[in-house]
């Protein structure tokens, strides 16, 4: 047999492009790679891009920069883009790199096995197509091998809410659900292996509305239905947009017992003017509204947002308006990030907020946000929470794992291994996770 060729793949960016990591690596097995872990070992190099903020391209460009003596001592080194910066950029990135063989955007994946084919005839391969067909459905099933405790299912794919800033719309194209029955074949699959909890994912995950049995299902109703599939303990979902939040979905964290008490729900902005001229199509008041409805169906819910901060126009006192939704939201956990303008989006065209300003800003953000993460840390101890375990911890019989509010916790249990679930009491908290001891 001859030996397996190897696969490094770099990860930039969401949750999602890790999922697409893992099943490029899983198809690209069938073409008899292995996955390794740096590229100078690599018979193929793949970056699976991100361009949501800051100049991705100019980064990726100068990574690309630095595999040219890697490609010099083993010219046969095939180095493919993909990933939301290779749709962005397409042809551009042979253009400007021509060591590049591969460039293939996120709704192709499952056509990488023909395109490695191709490179391997001497010839380039570029496919940025959004082509009609599930790519998922195209790409080989999961392994059977066994795996981590956790696990990310993507159910849904791009976005149609063309907020002013977000180039998603443009990269991972329309809002594409994926059927309920495949998703549940590859949750009942991940849990044969293994998984106990699963982050279903989207970008904008709450629309979700793929085809059940008897018509489109929403997120709620798959929710429930994976609520039903025996050893998943814990369900997850991310990211939403709160014009999305419907009533059943609001009421499955109060009645759901497998989903989590954690929510990601962006504001972006807490000044109506800004959310307006982001497109949101929501004002700070509804969402704070939606906040005390989701805290009146599940009141120890953990919520996390993301921010931007120096969105063109953005005054002073448009930024006042967003420390005070933070300060009356309380956050567990937040991103925050300066508007960083990326082109083809509407913003861009507009006049940038001063960078110091901008700078500045999200500095005072980042210490409130800070302040009320170790404030929610502070109040979880002395509680009891349940513990999944992912690893083992750096200490001698330490186990590490995450409470049901995405909590790091540390625990010393000797007895324990990945994938189990215990009772912890909370006794201490660092800077980016807990201490517990078991009950
Ligand atoms: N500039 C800054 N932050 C951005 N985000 C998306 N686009 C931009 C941009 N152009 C942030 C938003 C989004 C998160 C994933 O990234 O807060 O929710
Ligand atoms: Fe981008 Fe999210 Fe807005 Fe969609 S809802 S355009 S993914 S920020």
């Amino acid at each position: 047999m001859s030996e397996a060729k190897k696969l490094f793949i770099k990860t930039y960016g969401c949750q999602m492009n890790v999922y697409d990591s893992e099943r490029m690596a899983e198809t690209l097995g069938g073409s008899g790679y292995e996955t390794v872990e740096t590229a100078d070992q690599a018979d193929m190099i793949l970056l699976n891009t991100c361009h949501i903020r800051e100049k991705a391209a100019e980064k990726i460009y100068s990574e690309l920069g630095r595999f040219k003596g890697l490609k010099a001592a083993k010219p046969d080194l095939k180095i493919g883009v993909a990933g939301c910066v290779a749709q962005a950029e397409g042809e551009e990135i042979m253009k400007r790199q021509p060591m590049v063989d591969l460039v293939v955007g996120p709704q192709s994946y499952h056509r990488l096995p023909e395109m490695e084919a191709k490179v391997t005839e001497g010839k380039k391969a570029l496919d940025t197509d959004f082509p009609e067909e599930d790519k998922f459905e195209h790409m080989p099933n999961r392994p059977k091998a066994s795996r981590g405790p956790t696990a990310f299912l993507t159910v849904q794919e791009g976005c149609d809410k063309f907020c002013a800033f977000c180039v998603v719309p443009y990269t991972r194209g329309a809002e594409v659900s994926r059927p309920v029955e495949r998703i549940l074949t590859e949750a009942r699959d991940l849990v044969e292996r293994g998984v106990k909890e699963i982050t279903l994912l989207g970008q904008n995950v709450n629309a979700y509305h793929g085809l059940g049995k008897d018509g489109p299902m929403t997120l709620d109703q798959l929710i429930w239905a994976l609520n039903d599939v025996d050893g998943l303990e814990r369900i997850r979902f991310t990211t939403s947009h709160p014009n999305d939040m419907t009533d059943a979905l609001i009421a499955a964290h109060g009645e759901c017992e497998k989903l989590m008490p954690y929510l990601h729900l962006p504001v972006q902005s807490g000044s109506d003017y800004i959310l307006k001229r982001m497109n949101r199509n929501h004002t700070a008041e509804e969402y704070i509204h939606l906040i005390e409805r989701i805290r009146a169906a599940r009141p120890d819910i953990l919520l996390s947002g993301d921010f931007i901060v120096g969105f063109p126009e953005e005054s002073d006192a448009d930024f006042e308006d967003t420390m005070s939704l933070v300060r009356e939201v309380n956050y567990g956990q937040a991103y925050s990030f300066k508007y960083s303008s990326r082109p083809g989006t509407p913003a861009a065209e507009r006049a940038l907020v001063d960078a110091a300003v901008a700078d500045e800003r999200l500095q005072r953000l980042q210490a409130l946000l800070s302040e009320q993460q170790y404030a929610v840390q502070d109040s979880m101890v002395g509680r009891e929470v349940s513990v999944l375990f992912e690893r083992e911890g750096r200490l001698e019989g330490q186990m590490v794992g995450k409470s049901e509010y995405l909590h790091a916790v540390h625990v010393t249990a000797p007895n324990t291994a990945r994938g189990d679930i215990r009772k912890v009491r909370i006794v201490n908290t660092e800077r980016n996770s807990l201490g517990g001891e078991l009950i």
